[in-house]
């Protein structure tokens, strides 16, 4: 793990992937502190909220953490000065390719750039425009989802571009035993969500973190997408009544579309409002029926509340073991 903690500025390349609602200054300080690297979710905060945000973090840590902007939203620049302004020293974006500038803008700051490719291609074009590092992830993760799994993404592209730069591999880990074989594949650190959501410190309300103890692997389902004509990413979550509500919002953002209402590129904005709304109200609000329970496939091993520390900890025992043993063969 040296390259990726080496990397990252923290002791261990443990990057606690940033979830809107939930990464906030608690949880975030709480896993740097950990020796673990915090992320802050920025998702639809405005910069002034970022702002406000980034000084109560910085109030909280003793260690770096970095900010996950989605490249989609509106004041992306401004958000990316908000973090210049702090000296934020890792960005990571999320939700697409960066828009023009982007990635040049970050690193003139003196910030490190990490994207997520969805493709080797995408990989090779990101290192080409200058990413300092690279978050492979599969569709076992909470939230916004490609369709390919990790093991596979992690088969094709760590060989082929692991020596070029740090990749971190994420989605589906739940334990250190599967940390140490994406290691032993070539990876400098791996990315957890879902694991962290029932840390002592998350903020998230406590009907939400009940829901992620109760459920299994099973339960965590990608949504369907219902009109040919309007792509939406998928988006994996705890079964509820949210789903048929997102059918619906669906249909009346294809209908607004068919209605020459609004452009493809707008009605794509309201279906990711639409998921971070549901996902505050269940986060925030503790609405879990009709709030958006986003959680990954490795949910069915988050079993209590227990402090980000300890969770760390373990993760690094079991890693530590399985590579033990691996080499006493
Ligand atoms: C509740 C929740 C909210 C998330 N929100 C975001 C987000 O705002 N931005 C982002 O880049 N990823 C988001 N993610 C993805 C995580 O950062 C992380 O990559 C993912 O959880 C890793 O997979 P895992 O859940 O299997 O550990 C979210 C995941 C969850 C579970």
């Amino acid at each position: 793990m040296a390259r990726g903690a080496d990397f990252l500025g923290a002791d261990h390349a443990i990057l606690a992937g940033a979830m809107s609602w939930v990464s906030e200054r608690n949880l975030v300080a709480a896993i740097s502190n950990a020796g673990g690297f915090g992320v802050i979710a920025c998702g639809a905060m405005t910069p002034e909220l970022l702002d406000a945000e980034i000084t109560a973090t910085k109030a909280l840590a003793t260690k770096p953490f970095g900010v996950n902007l989605i490249t989609m939203h509106p004041a992306l620049s401004d958000l990316i000065d908000v973090c210049a302004r702090h000296g934020v020293g890792h960005v990571v974006l999320a939700g697409g390719l960066p828009p023009g500038g982007a990635i040049e803008r970050i690193k003139a700051s003196g910030a490190k750039v990490i994207c997520f490719p969805p493709t080797l291609a995408f990989a090779k074009k990101l290192i080409r425009s200058g990413v300092d590092a690279l978050v492979i992830e599969g569709m076992e993760a909470g939230g916004h989802i490609g369709p390919v799994s990790t093991s596979v993404l992690a088969q094709e592209m760590l060989p082929e571009i692991a020596g070029t730069l740090p990749v971190f591999v994420a989605g589906g880990i739940g334990r250190g035993e599967a940390i140490a074989g994406y290691l032993e594949m070539g990876a400098a650190g791996v990315q957890l969500g879902t694991r962290f959501v029932c840390a002592t410190e998350s903020i998230a309300h406590p009907n939400f973190k009940k829901a992620f103890i109760r459920a299994s692997a099973r339960d965590a389902v990608a949504s369907v997408q219902i009109d040919p004509r309007l792509p939406v990413i998928p988006v994996r979550a705890l079964k509820n009544a949210s789903s048929d509500l997102f059918t619906a919002k669906q249909r009346e953002v294809a209908l607004s579309l068919d209605e020459g209402k609004v452009a493809m590129a707008e009605a794509q904005l309201q279906i990711e409002h639409y998921w971070a709304g549901a996902l505050r109200r269940a986060v925030v609000d503790g609405d879990v029926e009709n709030g958006s329970l986003m959680a990954g496939q490795s949910v069915g091993m988050v079993t209590r509340e227990e402090p980000a520390a300890d969770i760390i900890r373990a993760l690094l025992d079991q890693a530590a073991a399985a590579l033990e043993s691996r080499a006493a063969f």
